[in-house]
This record gives structure tokens, C-alpha cells and sequence, in this order.
């Protein structure tokens, strides 16, 4: 059979007076009206509410509970674990036909139906405006969805091409033995659509530990799949404390494989977890993870000044700088430095900052108090250090979201705390370099403990080949005249090495292979 033609989902923009305004808004409105919304524990096709409750506030306005939702306790834990290990042998039974319809469904209901929900959700939980939220609630999500069955399949067909007289050989794609643990982040609900999709596609089952910073949202995900036909118990959704769900999972004999995307020093530690219970597990358990990251732009004396400095405002202070992508440390060379910086303080006096919900809004709020405090003493910090100076923002007010200004720091110090450190909030750090010593600049580029992605901006051939080859090894995704942000699933595999994860690449085969344990099969007629 052929899969029907896939291709990136169109972006909307919602313009004012349009249907999808229109919509939107009254599904903004639902969820306020309805707020808190109550989310249950979701496991073995049963809601359960165990009274163990949690909130998840908005950021735009956090007096405001926009859910409560219901922790999985160890029985709950360990109900989860059966119940996936028991559907599964029927779920990897299924054709993959059968498995990709259902998710291919699940697109098109995201596409459609779930589109203004899912946005809703991802706007009023975690802070996105509606065009971030777009980009990542739904496009993405719908991509990841229909991108990993045209990658599933050409999977499936990579067969061995010889055959002795007689002979048939043939590679068998399993799915892992065990279950998959997929950890998901607050800051993009597709991650919590493809952390658990990529491995149920290929008959995995997945027990779904969401963020709780974006469980609303991970719950409209849950509720398209069960829309879609996903039979019961394949991905169970379990939120609630990280920590003792995590212990209990990594205790399971039938472990099998870590997805996960959040910060470098949680990653780190679940590897050592992981590897103090080796002997306890069936298999070896794959490890899967997307972590931090400490992205650059370098500015070579032939850049194009208005580019540079459209793509650094948009990488570095979209989603307020939360993306695992976005662009926090930029080297510019003295030559361009005023021209970069009048253009620099141009374009940010017109960012709009403030609630998601006013649509004309560039920014939003960061995700919650720890975050706000943590960006805030990097802030403090910087007015303390005699090697820095703010050109631009450096101002901060929680009084009713948790907003941070936009803010450039200059720093004559190219190994200064916030040039080196991942922050996770919109401050971007620039260090002004000598332009005839653009060699040595890559180099301080290279020097990081992160490598997710980078770009150079250049004009001249020589420079972005240099850059090319002495970066190589600085990023997973390489970015030449844009920005390092907004990689998009079928165009550009996602992923970094380094403390910045194991570079599986989302939005690819290569991610596919790692929930996959071939057989081969050899048989004499
Ligand atoms: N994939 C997103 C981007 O490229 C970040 O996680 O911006």
C-alpha cells in the first residue's frame, strides 16, 4: 500500500476577524470559565482521581489555577507498569498499517477538531503566545505524528539485498522488550506527542510522566489519542511526583528504554540510576534524551547587520528564551558592533511583553516562580559584575505573571557567568571579538560544555567553511544566516550532543531506530 502524501502541516496565523481568531478565542474562554480544570490519572483506559492533588497556575496570571490535576501513586504506578506489559503483546502484533492509521488519525484531529484546544491549553498553561503556540501545539505535534509513519515505514522496508540460492533473509523491526519511560518537558507540547508517539508507532508501550508545568496540555494530547483509537494501557498517563515515580520505574525489571527531554543535571542522574540497576533488567535499556543547551550566533565581519540582528532578537527572546534551541550567547565583531547594536536597540524597543491572551503580545511570562527567581539572580548578578553591562531590559515584575524583560548583556569577559551558564530565560549575552580574530572566536564558540545548535552569520564563503569545520563538533543543529531556533520535523532532525543529550535526532529515522530491536530472520526453503 502507499501512505497518503505527508507533508509540514500549513501554520496559521489567527489574524484579527478571522474563523480561527474566532475560535481560539472561545476555546481560551472555555478553559478560564471552566478553570481549574480537573485532570485524572489516565491508565489502562480508566480515569482515575486519587485525591492527591496538584495545581498547574498560569503564568500570564498565577492567582489563577487553570488545573488541578490527580498524582499517580506507587499502586497506580505498578497498575500502569502491568497494564502496558499486558497490551502489549497485542499492540506489537498490529500491523504497522494499523498502528500509523491511528496516529495519522490523531494528525488529523490535531489539524482539526483539537487544534484550538491544544493551543488554548499550551497558551494558558505554559505561557505561549499564539503563535508559538501554533508552531509547537500544533504544527509540530502534527508533523512529529505524520512524519514518524513515513519514517516507520521506509524503516520497515530497509531489508537485507542478498540471499544465497535458497535462502530468504529478512530483518524483523521489534519493538523494545519491556516498556518505554517517556519524561516530558513544560516548554513544547510536541515533545509530550513524540516522546510517547515515536515509540508506541513502532508497538512500544509508554508510561507518560508529563511535566507538571504543562499538564493541560499533555492531557488534550492524551485525549486525541484515545479519540484516535489508541487501544488502552499503550501510553498510560501518570503524572505526579518525579521523584517517586521515577524510583519506582527504574526499579521495573521490564525498564527498557529512558525518553526523555528536560535539564542536563536530571538526565545525568537518571543515567547513574539507571546504570546502579543494570542487573536488575531484562535488556539493556536504551537512553534517549534532549537536555540543555547554551546556544550561539557568531557575526563574521561580512554578515548582513539587519538579519543578524532580526534572527538574534527572534532566537534569543521568542518563548522568553525557553526553548532548548534558543540563542543565548553571541559573538560580533567590533567592526559591525555599532551598527549591530543601534539595530539591536531598535528592534527590541518594540517587543511587547504581557499576558498571552492580548494577541498582540511578543512575549509572554516565564514558566513559574523557581524559574523567575533563577533568571532573576543571573540578572543581579550581571549589575554586580564589574566585566558586564545591560544594554537593554534587566527589569523583572511578578506581581501578576512571572514577566522578565527582554535582556541584552554586554560583556567584555568571553568566559563571563552568563555567556558560559544556560539560564533558561530571555537574556542574551553578546561579547563584542577583534574582527581579524574571528579563528579565535570560534574557538571560545566551541569551548562549551553544550552543543544543541549554533549559527554563523556570514557572507563571505571562506568564513562560513571555517566556521562549518571548527564547529563541527559545537552543535547538532548547525544554522547558517538564521537563527538557532525553529527547527521543523521532516526539514531539519532536531538534536544535540555534548551535556546536550545523545542527539537521536526527533523528527527522523535515526530517532525511530532507538525503539527498535531488530530480529533477523533466516530461512531455508
Ligand atoms: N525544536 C525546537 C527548535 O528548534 C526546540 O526544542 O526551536
Amino acid at each position: 500500500f502507499r501512505l497518503p502524501d505527508i507533508k509540514n502541516e500549513p501554520m496559521r496565523n489567527y489574524p484579527p476577524g478571522s474563523e480561527d481568531r474566532a475560535k481560539l478565542q472561545a476555546a481560551l474562554k472555555e478553559f478560564k470559565n471552566k478553570a481549574p480544570i480537573e485532570i485524572p490519572v489516565f491508565v489502562n483506559g480508566k480515569e482515575i482521581y486519587t485525591n492527591k492533588i496538584a495545581e498547574q497556575r498560569n503564568p500570564s496570571e498565577h492567582a489563577t489555577v487553570i488545573a488541578k490535576f490527580h498524582e499517580a501513586d506507587s499502586s497506580i504506578v505498578e497498575q500502569a507498569i502491568k497494564g502496558a506489559l499486558d497490551i502489549k503483546p497485542i499492540w506489537e502484533s498490529y500491523p504497522l498499517a494499523d498502528r500509523s492509521a491511528i496516529f495519522l488519525k490523531a494528525a488529523d484531529l490535531a489539524a482539526t477538531k483539537y487544534r484550538y484546544k491544544l493551543l488554548a491549553a499550551t497558551m494558558l498553561g505554559q505561557g505561549k503566545t499564539t503563535w508559538q503556540a501554533e508552531i509547537d501545539a500544533a504544527a509540530e505535534t502534527i508533523d512529529f505524528w505524520r512524519f514518524n509513519v513515513k519514517y516507520a515505514h521506509k524503516m520497515y522496508q530497509q531489508q537485507p539485498t542478498e540471499n544465497s540460492p535458497g535462502v530468504w533473509n529478512r530483518v524483523e523491526y521489534r519493538p523494545l522488550e519491556g516498556f518505554v519511560y517517556a519524561v516530558t518537558p513544560f516548554n513544547f507540547t510536541a515533545i509530550a506527542g513524540n516522546l510517547t508517539g515515536a515509540p508506541a508507532l513502532l508497538g512500544n508501550v509508554v508510561l507518560h510522566k508529563p511535566s507538571s508545568g504543562s499538564v493541560l496540555s499533555n492531557w488534550v494530547i492524551m485525549e486525541i489519542f484515545r479519540e484516535a483509537g489508541l487501544p488502552d494501557g499503550v501510553i498510560q498517563f501518570i503524572p505526579g511526583s518525579a521523584q517517586e515515580i521515577t524510583d519506582q520505574i527504574l526499579k521495573s525489571p521490564d525498564f527498557a528504554s529512558l525518553h526523555f527531554t528536560g535539564s542536563t543535571t536530571v538526565f545525568r542522574k537518571l543515567w547513574k540510576d539507571i546504570g546502579n540497576n543494570i542487573e536488575n533488567y531484562k535488556s539493556y535499556p536504551r537512553i534517549v534524551g534532549e537536555t540543555g543547551g547554551k546556544n550561539f550566533h557568531v557575526i563574521h565581519e561580512s554578515a548582513n547587520v539587519t538579519n543578524a540582528v532580526n534572527q538574534t532578537i527572534r532566537g534569543a527572546f521568542e518563548y522568553q528564551g525557553q526553548k532548548c534551541s534558543a540563542c543565548s550567547r553571541a559573538y560580533v565583531p567590533d567592526s559591525l558592533w555599532e551598527k549591530f547594536r543601534n539595530e539591536l536597540l531598535k528592534e527590541h524597543a518594540k517587543i511587547k511583553i504581557g499576558p498571552v491572551d492580548d494577541f498582540s503580545n511578543f512575549m509572554g511570562p516565564v514558566i513559574n516562580s523557581n524559574s523567575f527567581v533563577k533568571i532573576k539572580s543571573y540578572i543581579e548578578w550581571v549589575k554586580e559584575d564589574g566585566d558586564s553591562e545591560i544594554i537593554a531590559g534587566g527589569n523583572y515584575d511578578d506581581s501578576k505573571g512571572y514577566f522578565v524583560s527582554p535582556t541584552i548583556v554586554v560583556t567584555k569577559n568571553p568566559k563571563s557567568k552568563t555567556i558560559v551558564e544556560e539560564i533558561f530565560g530571555p537574556v542574551l549575552t553578546i561579547h563584542v571579538y577583534k574582527a581579524d580574530e574571528f579563528d579565535q572566536i570560534l574557538d571560545i564558540a566551541n569551548d562549551s560544555v553544550y552543543a544543541l545548535t549554533g549559527s554563523i552569520f556570514a557572507q563571505e564563503r571562506s568564513a562560513v567553511l571555517l566556521a562549518h569545520n571548527k564547529l563541527r563538533h559545537a552543535s547538532g543543529n548547525f544554522y547558517i544566516n538564521d537563527k538557532s531556533t525553529g527547527a521543523i520535523v521532516g526539514q531539519q532532525p532536531f538534536g544535540g550532543s555534548r551535556a546536550s543529550g545523545t542527539n537521536d535526532k526527533a523528527g527522523s529515522i535515526n530517532l525511530l531506530y532507538r525503539f527498535t530491536s531488530m530480529r533477523t530472520i533466516k530461512e531455508n526453503f
